[in-house]
């Protein structure tokens, strides 16, 4: 991403301290996606990425990954196939586990939207501990697809996220904006 667009960006997430607990700086992007120049940017910044990814599929992660991830598909003239948090989706599913601070959680897809010869690039609005993340790419593989890039707008860098993420992404690239 180029400065002036990191510069858009920042300027629009609102640091919140202790929320959802304290302690705890949470990034909050409703004021970027209420301003239209901010969220077009950011959108034609992640259509740039699944051109260049050579993308066929965007999977959006739940929540506000859906949010960021569904007007890329639009732009880009690609499939929208949603990551949720277990129980949502009424069809059959792959479902993937992993662990949080305190427990696990688990993420599913439809199992018919994802098949071989798919390119996938997975949005979110963040990676932390890249969890979230590296159980999206276990079902984008089982799915028998393959990992196009990650795409986020932000990077927690004080987290080693982008470690734990590394050998689920292989050869695939992580982009933060
Ligand atoms: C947040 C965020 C990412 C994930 C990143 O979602 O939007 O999806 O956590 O954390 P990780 O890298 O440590 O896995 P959250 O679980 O809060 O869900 P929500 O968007 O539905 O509120």
């Amino acid at each position: 991403s180029t400065p002036e667009l990191r510069e858009l960006l920042l300027g629009r997430i609102k640091d919140v301290q202790d929320y959802p607990k304290p302690g705890v700086v949470f990034k909050d992007i409703t004021p970027l996606l209420a301003d239209p120049k901010a969220f077009a940017a950011l959108t034609e910044a992640l259509v740039e990425l699944a051109v260049r990814y050579g993308a066929t599929k965007i999977v959006g992660l739940e929540a506000r990954g859906f949010i960021l991830a569904a007007p890329v598909a639009v732009q880009a003239g690609i499939g929208f196939i949603p990551v949720r948090k277990a129980g949502k989706l009424p069809g059959a599913t792959l479902a993937q586990s992993y662990e949080l601070e305190y427990g696990t959680a688990e993420i599913e897809v439809h199992a018919e939207d994802l098949s071989d010869g798919d390119r996938v690039m997975v949005i979110d609005d963040v990676l932390a501990t890249g969890g979230t993340a590296e159980a999206s790419l276990e079902l984008i593989r089982r799915a028998g697809a393959e990992v196009a890039g990650v795409a986020v707008l932000m990077e927690l860098s004080f987290l080693p996220g982008r470690e734990k993420l590394a050998p689920a992404l292989g050869d695939a690239p992580l982009d933060a904006l």
